[in-house]
């Protein structure tokens, strides 16, 4: 079967493409011929990661700005639009993570995250489902976490915020099926990042951001409806953590301190 990707200049958005998965996924993507849209707030990070694109012979719009603005994801779509005429795939990859330790709740941490994480999926969405409706083809995926299944111990806000972008992915994918758009939910584990790089705790079966990323895109090339990895950890969080009574995870998560010690 031919893929996607085979197919020259393919437009794709990659929002959060300043460092770690976003920036890894825009050079992967440049370099089976793609063209690509990076966002980000940092600009000597955004414009890095655009001449790393244009280093494997691809396009790249650099697109300054926060996902969290509507205004600004608005300008940026337009952007696209004026240059490419539309998008072939929109990888929702931006994202935060900052400890949210109950005995120091802070709602403006919760206020944040969402911002970015829910939200600024969702102002993607809300630009980019009509024209790719019209079209009748087109890919989303949102980068969401296997960390959205339970609430994690000191991590609140985050696990919120990737549990609600898990269940709003899945209904837009039920609303759009049949229609020619896909919707993807990546749940990766531990991946190398700037974001993990200040965890302090052990991070089981952490990747090389690499190889997440060959599996985050294929995932998405076969229209996968969910992509979940590595394999023990996502077979863990899914099929037993996520199933296990309350009671029981609550006992086991409160064990695992060294989570929301690190962070507390
Ligand atoms: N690494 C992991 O183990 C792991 C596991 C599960 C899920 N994830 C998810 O994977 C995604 C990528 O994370 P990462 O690990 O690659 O971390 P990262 O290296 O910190 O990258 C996060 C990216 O998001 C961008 N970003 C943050 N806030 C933004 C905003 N308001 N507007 C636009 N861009 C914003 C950052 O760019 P600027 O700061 O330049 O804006 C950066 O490019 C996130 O959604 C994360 O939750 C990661």
């Amino acid at each position: 079967m031919a893929l996607d990707t085979a197919k020259p200049g393919l437009r794709v958005l990659v929002t959060g493409a300043t460092s770690g998965l976003g920036r890894e996924m825009a050079i992967q993507m440049a370099r089976r011929g793609a063209r690509v849209a990076l966002t980000g707030r940092r600009a000597d990070k955004l414009r890095d990661a655009a001449q790393a694109v244009r280093a494997k012979d691809a396009e790249a719009l650099e697109l300054l700005g926060g996902v969290d603005d509507p205004e600004t994801v608005k300008r940026h779509y337009a952007e696209i639009k004026d240059a490419w005429g539309g998008l072939d795939w929109a990888i929702l990859n931006a994202g935060i993570s900052e400890a949210c330790y109950a005995r120091a709740f802070k709602a403006e941490v919760v206020r944040k995250t969402f911002s970015t994480n829910v939200l600024g999926a969702a102002y993607w969405l809300e630009a980019v489902i009509p024209d790719m409706l019209a079209a009748k083809s087109g890919r989303i995926a949102g980068i969401a976490s296997l960390a959205g299944y339970r609430g994690l111990p000191g991590h609140g806000a985050y696990s919120a915020s990737k549990a609600a972008l898990i269940a709003l992915l899945e209904s837009v994918r039920v609303d759009l099926r049949g229609t020619g758009v896909s919707v993807t939910t990546v749940c990766p584990g531990f991946v190398k990042s700037e974001l993990t790089a200040r965890n302090r705790y052990p991070m089981p079966f952490l990747m090389e951001t690499q190889d997440a990323v060959r599996v985050v895109l294929s995932g998405i090339e076969r229209k996968k409806r969910v992509v979940s990895f590595p394999w023990p950890m996502a077979f863990f969080m899914r099929r037993v953590v996520a199933h296990a009574p309350d009671a029981l995870y609550e006992r086991l998560a409160a064990r695992s301190g060294p989570m929301k010690k690190a962070d507390a």
